[in-house]
Order: C-alpha cells, then structure tokens, then sequence
C-alpha cells in the first residue's frame, strides 16, 4: 500500500518530528528554511498530498489547501498560535487540524519572567549605558529599577503560558497575583490567582503580562484609553501576539510616560523595522519572538505536529487538536 504523503513547509524542521513522520509516511519537504509563500506553493507535489505539516509565518489559506487537493485529510501547525491558520476553512472542509499547545509552555514563560526583569531593572538601557560610557559609578540614583518584590502582577489570559508563567513569578516574593479572562479557572485557586475583570486588572497591576491568543475579540485590547488607565509605573509584558496591542497607542504611551516600560516578544510586523520608534526607546525592551525557540521546546513541538498528523492519518484523535 502506498504511504502517505506528507508536506512539510520548511527544511529546518528539527529532525525528531521529521524522524517520527519518515517512520510511517513519504515527506515532501521544501528545501528552504524560509521559502516565501508562493515557494511554499510550487513545491506542493502536483499530484496532491495526505497531510499539510505547517512551519511558516505565512498564512495556510485555502490556495494552499486546494494546492494539496481533494486527498488532504490532516494539517498540523508547529505553533501554539494558529491566527496564521484558516482554522474555519479547515473544519468547514471536515480537514483534522491540530496545534502545539503546551509543550512550550515553560519555554515561554521563562521569556516572559526574562522580559519582567530586563524592563523592570532597566538591563538593556543600563547595557546600552555602559556601552555608551555612561555608567555614573558615584550616584546612588543611577538607573533605578522597580521592584518585582511585593508587585501586583496581572495575567491577562491564564491558560497555560499564564499558568507556567504565574508559577515562576510568585517565586519573586510578589504581593498580589490578579487575572482575567472569560471566566474563573479551576487552576487558579492554587496559584492564589484572584479572578478580576479586565478593566481591574489594568488599573491595579503593577505588571501585566499577556499571554493571550489573537482573536477578534483581543486585537488592539491595549489601546489608547487601556493606557490611561494604567498606573505610571506599571510594565507591559507581552508574549502572545503583537496584534492585541495598539503599537502606535504604546509608543505613545511609553514616549510620554504613561506607563513605566514595555517588554514584547511579539510585535507587528515581525521583524519590526529597526528605525520603527519602538525599537530606539530605552523603556521598551524587544525580543526577536523567541518564546518557543529552544531546542529542546523546538524538538518537542516538531514531535507533538508530526503524531497530530499521524493520528490523524489513521482516523484517530489528534493528541493536540484544535
Ligand atoms: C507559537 O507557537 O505560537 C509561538 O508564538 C511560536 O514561538
């Protein structure tokens, strides 16, 4: 019996989830480790595949599922995040789609504790200081930081980056741990997470961390009149995705002090050009989107979307569906 075709959009999949797909199917990869979109098109075999295994900024539309003709019966993303998946194509077709969810948990959380403490102790404006020439030894008000110690943080979106998150900062000796989000969480009573609404969340924080996924409903959530209500001295965290925030709104509110300092591993557009205002301001810190990016999280993504595509093949459940 023929094996089954899988397509796989990028050459630097690491090789355990390749491994494991090699193991079961034929692997039809595209032999660049950035194609473009439409490189990602004509290397779809003409013939049509079994299952789509996504690795790409790009969006898998309904080009793509039609280029993999009438035979697809499986898509995996190697990603947490599925906005750049017509998620709603796909179930309107019957297609199986899974995603990476969880496995890089830790690993973005531990961005998200990185991105607390560079903002809030001002290590990239002190760095830059120092390679400027200007560390004033002798001042005892140089390059003060605030304190994490005794900070009301705010998780906007406990699922489970805010969980892993919320675990790490606790271990700061903070004062207060506030969330939001649809409803209250069962996991929150042992973290001693206080469910609060959005609005409170945003006036009582100290530090606010997102680590919510773009939707309709989070696009834009940090804007103009969300930075009003901030506090002055309150630090925005955020490792979900760059739209649910108002990137003009927060250069403003960072230029004009409205609030402390920001810390983002995602932004629009990625990369972010580097004469965009952003990047220059000394209270706000940016990360070229690697939350997920260390080997051993990259590996076990790969795995995770290879046995969503396995299963999937063999008309069971996806072990990370969507
Ligand atoms: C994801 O998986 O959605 C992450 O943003 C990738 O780093």
């Amino acid at each position: 019996m023929a094996r089954p075709k899988v397509f796989v959009s990028n050459a630097e999949v690491p090789e355990p989830g390749l491994a494991l797909l090699r193991q079961e199917c034929e692997v039809v990869e595209v032999p660049s480790n950035n194609p473009s979109y439409d490189t990602i098109l004509q290397h779809m075999p003409s013939s049509g595949v079994d299952a789509i295994f996504w690795c790409s900024k790009y969006k898998l539309d309904a080009a793509v599922v039609d280029a993999a003709g009438p035979a697809l019966r499986a898509v995996a993303s190697m990603s947490a995040g599925y906005d750049h998946i017509d998620a709603h194509l796909l179930k309107r077709r019957g297609i199986p789609f899974g995603n990476t969810a969880n496995v890089l948990n830790d690993a973005v959380a531990e961005t998200a504790v990185a991105l607390v403490l560079t903002v809030s102790r001002r290590l990239q404006e002190g760095r830059r200081a120092l390679e400027r020439g200007l560390w004033e030894t002798g001042r005892p008000q140089f390059m003060l930081g605030l304190d994490v110690a005794g900070s009301t943080v705010g998780v906007v979106g406990l699922g489970g980056i805010g969980q892993a998150f919320a675990k790490r900062i606790k271990a700061f000796n903070i004062g207060k741990l506030l969330y939001s989000g649809h409803k209250p969480k069962p996991e929150a009573s042992a973290l001693g997470a206080e469910f609060v609404s959005f609005d409170e969340l945003v006036r009582k924080s100290d530090i606010i961390v997102m680590a919510c996924p773009l939707t309709a409903e989070t696009k834009n959530l940090f804007n103009a009149q969300v930075f009003d209500e901030m506090k002055s001295t309150s630090i925005l965290i955020n490792v979900g995705r760059g739209g649910c925030i108002d990137q003009e709104a927060l250069v403003d509110a960072l230029k004009t002090k409205k609030i402390w300092g920001a810390g983002l591993d995602v932004m629009v557009p990625e990369p972010i050009p580097v004469d965009h205002p952003l990047v220059s301001l000394d209270n706000c810190v940016l990360f070229p989107h690697v939350g997920s990016a260390t080997v051993g999280t990259r590996a076990a993504m790969a795995v995770l979307a290879a046995k969503n595509i396995l299963c999937a093949l063999k008309g069971q459940p996806m072990p990370s569906p969507v």
